[in-house]
């Protein structure tokens, strides 16, 4: 049985990840809860460095069932390594994507039968999901048009709108099949909305970890 609370964040690309989770660790901080900050693919040594060959464009026509299958090794040498000990020990975990962008990305994007990804998680996860997820939905067009203006875009940043919009599709699937887990941030809002949304989503979760 696990003790800590695993929460992760979802979305598309330009969605505003980053400043949400910034807010996530404030409010954590503040409310003066033990946790991790990680993500994926990622959050190991082995996991980063899948990370790379992800999303680099060293192997840009790499099979849609390797991709799939890094995917979940990077899960794998997480779970074991960092994720399960840090919930094990009633630390908190804050993770920027996890299974649900395999759905999303994998399943909706790329095609998979969301049947053989279900396979891997119980196989690799044995389980264990997220207690919450926070997905930033937004339309494709103004998650890419903000994306734009970052950096060089990676391996997956460069898929057309039209792989977007079966990954947003996907996503969406996903949170009607567990509205209670996976809850929709309208992230097309304004910053000061879309964060007092994530506030009020996660605030009952603070406040019954005050014992
Ligand atoms: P990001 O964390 O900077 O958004 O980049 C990670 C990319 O990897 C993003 O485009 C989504 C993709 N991804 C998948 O395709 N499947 C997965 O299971 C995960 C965790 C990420």
């Amino acid at each position: 049985m696990t003790e800590g609370l695993f929460i992760t964040l979802e979305g598309i690309e330009g969605a505003g990840k980053t400043t949400c989770m910034d807010h996530l660790r404030s409010l954590l901080e503040q409310a003066g809860i033990a946790f991790l900050e990680t993500r994926e693919p990622g959050g190991t040594q082995l996991g980063e460095e899948l990370r790379q060959l992800l999303l680099g464009h060293k192997h840009t026509g790499m099979s849609h069932d390797a991709e799939l299958l890094m995917m979940f090794a990077s899960r794998a040498e997480h779970l074991q390594q960092k994720i399960l000990p840090a919930l094990d020990t009633g630390q908190w975990v804050l993770c920027d994507r996890f299974t649900d962008a395999t759905y999303a990305y994998q399943g909706g994007g790329r095609g998979i039968a969301f049947s053989r990804i279900q396979v891997l998680e119980d196989w690799v996860q044995n389980g264990l999901k997220p207690d919450l997820t926070l997905l930033l939905d937004l339309p494709v067009e103004l998650g890419l048009e903000r994306a734009g203006k970052r950096s060089a875009p990676d391996r997956f940043e460069s898929e057309a709108m039209e792989f977007f919009d079966r990954v947003r599709q996907a996503y969406l699937e996903l949170s009607r099949k567990e509205p209670e887990r996976i809850r929709i941030i309208d992230a097309s809002q304004n910053l000061e909305a879309v964060l007092a949304q994530i506030s009020s989503v996660v605030k009952p979760y603070l406040q019954s970890s005050i014992r």
